[in-house]
């Protein structure tokens, strides 16, 4: 319940002139380059993830700052739904006449004030000299009174007061007290398979494992390096793969393995969903496989590895050029020179029809499997996102049939687990293909406890369970 009646606070509406920002003072360069890249992300649709590295390389922040600056990014993007809530309540009228240069020092000092050990006195007066810089000093006066309510209260009490009461509207409820936008608090609990009017235990903690910061969990690429040599240089063996370490702290661009491009950044389900397509036992030619959409490289790489240590060849298609010659740089000197890149659109294939073994395709979609890396995704995918991506998704996994061999085999892959792109989709092109057979894909992976959906048809991780993101698998025989 909010009650903007009693604020005492007048927001400058969206458009109104204000006099020029003063340029920037080279003072305080973590929460300059916070606020930079979370302006980015809001006026022009930037993603965080690559802005803010490139910012903190161009500037030359390192160290305490550039880990304070990745913290107060990612952090106040991660929050935003529950900061908008509660600067909401703090505004005269709606957050949404706020302009879109403000809006981003509040959230901000909000997530200073709220979510973080900064003294509440330190955090208003860092974040109103930041204001007084970035947008002069009527907005930074703004900035200040606003701010100086959020600190009146702690994240219990203002989430007592913003957000629905759990008993009457429990989706609601954690939507704000989680910060993720109601739509995909549904989609998720019935990913889960929890009903709405449930306790939704499951999604709860899903949601909690959103806001966390995620490990970073690097492949040693097979044949090229082994977990050893990335334990070597303080990574520590993974829970799962057999290819994976996780790196507690540090840089991994920093790591000589990654430098040399031995090894990479790589998601542990990544991995693994990669590795059961290579586990299915085919019977006669195992030489050809196929990696429908592989830009930017990451399950390329992997699997031009394993193709090169079982003398087979993997061609890597990739639409995009620039993604292409990324995917080109993750599998440069895989053993046997065993990957060939091209440029092409996998729904019009350049190939032959049933030219392979086995073939992956890692559909586009709506990414809701990694919110914890690409923290702003969760604020710009709608329930039409799925909607519009579902044509594609059902054309690449056609077209990838069509290019598997009689008895070769198909993984269907997703970094989602939204149902409209990944049982639907699966459901949708069986119901047309009586070529197709399902083979239970946890059965590929038993080394990981709790990923089987649907009897073991298909698999979902899920970062609460097993600390990655949440892919999908679905494995298709092609008879
Ligand atoms: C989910 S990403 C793949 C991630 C990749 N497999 C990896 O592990 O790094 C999907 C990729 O499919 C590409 N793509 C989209 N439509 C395509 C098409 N018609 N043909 C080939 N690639 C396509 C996108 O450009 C994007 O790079």
């Amino acid at each position: 319940m909010t009650d903007r009646s009693r604020s005492p606070y007048r927001s400058p509406r969206r458009g109104q002139r204000r006099p020029a920002a003063t340029p920037p003072a080279p003072k305080d360069p973590a929460r300059r380059v916070a606020y930079d890249v979370l302006r980015a992300v809001e006026t022009r649709d930037a993603y965080a993830n690559l802005l803010l590295p490139a910012q903190l390389r161009e500037r030359g922040v390192t160290g305490r700052d550039a880990a304070l600056a990745t913290e107060l990014t990612y952090g106040t993007l991660r929050r935003q739904g529950t900061y908008d809530a509660i600067l909401d309540a703090c505004v005269d009228r709606s957050l949404r006449s706020v302009d879109a240069e403000v809006l981003p020092v509040l959230r901000l000092g909000a997530h200073q004030l709220l979510s973080t050990k900064i003294p509440p006195h330190a955090a208003v007066s860092a974040t109103v000299d930041l204001a007084r810089r970035v947008v002069g000093q009527h907005r930074a006066r703004f900035a200040n009174a606003v701010l100086r309510r959020v600190s009146a209260r702690d994240m219990e009490e203002w989430l007592a007061i913003v957000a629905p009461a759990a008993e009457s509207d429990r989706i609601g409820h954690l939507a704000v007290v989680h910060s993720h936008p109601r739509w995909m608090v549904e989609a998720l609990a019935a990913a889960l398979g929890e009903r709405p009017g449930s306790e939704l235990a499951d999604t709860e903690r899903l949601l909690a494992a959103h806001n966390d910061r995620p490990r970073v969990t690097l492949v040693a690429k097979p044949g090229r390096a082994a977990v050893a040599d990335l334990v070597s240089e303080g990574a520590v063996e993974a829970r799962y793969s057999p290819y994976a370490a996780y790196l507690p702290e540090g840089d991994p661009a920093a790591l000589r393995p990654v430098r040399q491009g031995r090894a990479a950044v790589q998601d542990e389900a990544s991995q693994l969903v990669a590795l059961a397509l290579t586990r299915v036992p085919v019977e006669g030619a195992d030489a050809t496989w196929l990696d429908m959409c592989a830009g930017p490289g990451g399950k390329a790489g992997l699997l031009a590895g394993l193709a090169g240590g079982r003398e087979a060849h993997l061609l890597a298609a990739e639409v995009q050029p620039s993604r292409a010659g990324l995917v080109a740089g993750a599998v440069r000197r895989s053993v046997r020179d065993a990957a060939r890149v091209v440029v092409a659109d996998s729904t019009r294939p350049a190939w032959r029809e049933a030219a392979f073994d086995r073939v992956l395709v890692d559909a586009p979609c709506t990414g809701l499997g990694a919110l914890r890396r690409r923290p702003e995704s969760r604020w710009r995918r709608t329930p039409e996102t799925a909607e519009g991506l579902a044509p594609l998704q059902r054309a690449l996994l056609d077209r990838a049939l069509d290019s598997t061999r009689p008895g070769g085999v198909v993984a269907y892959v997703t970094c989602s687990p939204h149902l409209p792109e990944t049982r639907g989709i699966v459901d949708a092109v069986r119901a047309q293909r009586p070529d197709v057979a399902v083979i239970r894909a946890a059965d590929h992976l038993p080394e990981v406890a709790d990923v089987a959906v649907d009897d073991g048809d298909y698999v979902q991780f899920w970062p609460h369970r097993h600390g990655t993101d949440a892919m999908f698998l679905a494995l298709l025989r092609r008879l």
